[in-house]
């Protein structure tokens, strides 16, 4: 395959969960930002054209990257919600990128991701329509109730954990977008408003390393991975 792909990177969010005062995606991972490591992999990949980095309104941190590896870095401003930082991310894209052309979007806080599972997920997704990077579920899955109690087991098969990067289309999920933003609903990932749209993303299986930075346990984590997983 020939066609290279832009690259959304949502990097708006404030990293709750982690908390303290700098958001997770500027706090150092082996050396330097835990983004620089993202986009730096993204960057790197053959297929990938360019990154458009969605930032936070009030971003102090952001190390102003141009290019890298020798592609370019654009940024633009995101909103409350994760779905609203990536629908600003495609609508910023140039007008170079067509309606019609596949664009990945992938999470800052993932800078494990591998450049294998990238290459499957654009050769196996984009025949296919669209899709995303996953893995079935391993462990026995547990209904609580508000006690913390277990209710009951639920069925594992067919149930998949959705990692980044995701694909689609650039105009169709920006409309996906859209319309789950106008009836009022926060998706969590795009394959979530493309399903609302009428789409069957295809789940392809990637590493269980592609980790979501998530708490400040997950900065060792992602320590030990990172030269484990390009
Ligand atoms: N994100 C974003 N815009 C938002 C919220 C999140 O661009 N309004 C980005 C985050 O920066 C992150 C990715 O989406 O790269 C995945 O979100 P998550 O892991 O939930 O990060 P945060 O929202 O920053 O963390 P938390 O939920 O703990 O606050
Ligand atoms: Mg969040």
């Amino acid at each position: 395959m020939s066609r290279l792909f832009w690259c959304v990177v949502p990097a708006a969010g404030r990293g709750a969960r982690v908390g303290g005062d700098i958001p997770k995606q500027y706090l150092p991972l082996a050396g330097k930002p835990l983004i620089v490591h993202t986009l730096e992999r993204l960057s790197a990949h053959p297929l990938i054209a360019g990154l458009m980095i969605v930032l936070g309104a009030k971003d102090e941190h952001w190390p102003t990257v141009d290019q890298l590896n020798g592609k370019p870095v654009l940024t633009t401003i995101g909103g409350a919600e994760r779905c609203d930082s990536v629908l600003a991310g495609l609508r910023a894209l140039l007008a170079g990128v067509a309606d019609d052309d596949f664009v990945l979007v992938h999470d800052a806080a993932r800078p494990c991701v591998r450049r294998e599972d990238i290459s499957r997920l654009i050769e196996l997704a984009v025949p296919a329509g669209g899709g995303l990077l996953g893995a079935p579920l391993r462990d026995t899955l547990k209904r609580a109730n508000a006690d913390g109690r277990s209710q009951a087991t639920e069925p594992r098969d067919q149930r998949w954990r959705a990692f980044t990067p995701q694909i689609f289309r650039r105009a169709e999920l920006s409309a996906a977008l859209l319309a789950a933003s106008a009836a009022g609903v926060t998706v969590s990932d795009e394959a979530m408003a493309m399903e609302r749209a009428g789409f069957a993303p295809l789940l392809v299986e990637g590493a269980e390393d592609n980790i979501k930075v998530t708490t400040a346990a997950d900065f060792a984590l992602a320590e030990f991975l990172l030269p484990r997983t390009v």
